[in-house]
């Protein structure tokens, strides 16, 4: 499987032709970007530590029946995925508040402060469009603008809370607290007799994900790099470790 022709290049992501036209290669870069690539650098040994990560999060979420992408890993920076249409919207759940959801509502009267644990999971969804700055949108806005049907959307609800009370036992299995993260889904080009029109996509790492330690509240996901605490690469690496997963780096 001999590098192929380069069909989309994203922020921390690049995506490869392969011969067979329904699967695909997904390459995780090394580049980290923030507040919509305002903010840009590359680190060394990233896009190694959320491939390792995201295999063995999307694996476990596989083995749980949580219908995805992911074929299988095929080396250090590259997994083989089922191609797919990505559904242009970014569904986030949170547990905890923090990042935009506390920004949005700093000032307002009810307490809405960082690290306020939630009632219940709270599920948002925000349009992919980078010239917008991804912005919030609501069920309705997805069904009105046909991203989705209704029926569609119940799935990639019920599916966003499914994976997040996997995700939460995986992660405190680990002495992580799962604080919020966001998920991106999509329709398979060839689809399988059986499985739902609309699988998960992308990748969950930290990068997409916020992840603060159970015991001392240390930050390690990519806040790191966003608040520049410095420090990224450690923190991934002590995920992947906790996960029992070896991820060598130069
Ligand atoms: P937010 O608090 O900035 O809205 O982010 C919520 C979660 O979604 C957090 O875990 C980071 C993740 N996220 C992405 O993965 N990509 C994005 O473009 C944004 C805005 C958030």
């Amino acid at each position: 499987m001999d590098h192929r022709e380069k069909l989309y290049e994203g922020k921390a992501k690049a995506i490869f032709a392969t011969d067979t036209p329904d699967e695909l290669i997904q390459y995780f870069k090394d580049d980290a970007t923030a507040y919509n690539a305002q903010k840009h650098d590359i680190i060394s040994g990233k896009g190694k530590l959320n491939n390792a990560i995201s295999h063995h999060i999307m694996s476990k979420l596989g083995e749980s029946g949580i219908h995805h992408h992911l074929i299988r890993q095929i080396n250090d920076r590259e997994q083989l995925i089922r191609k797919c249409k990505i559904i242009p919207v970014e569904v986030v759940v949170r547990n905890i508040a923090a990042g935009s959801m506390v920004g949005r509502l700093a000032g307002a009267h009810i307490p809405i402060n960082q690290g306020t644990c939630l009632k219940t999971p709270i599920v948002e969804y925000y349009l992919k469009e980078d010239a917008l700055n991804d912005p919030i949108i609501t069920a309705e806005h997805i069904t009105g603008f046909d991203l989705a049907s209704e029926d569609e959307l119940t799935y990639i609800r019920l599916t966003a809370l499914a994976i997040n009370r996997l995700l939460m036992d995986m992660f405190a299995d680990i002495g992580i607290v799962l604080v919020d993260f966001k998920l991106e889904f999509g329709r398979p080009a060839k689809p399988v007799a059986g499985e739902p029109a609309i699988i998960l996509a992308d990748e969950i790492s930290p990068d997409n994900c916020r992840l603060w330690d159970k015991a001392t509240g240390d930050i390690k996901d990519k806040d790191r790099f966003r608040k520049d605490l410095g420090g990224l690469v450690d923190a991934y690496q002590d995920i992947a470790t906790r996960f029992g997963l070896t991820v060598s780096l130069p």
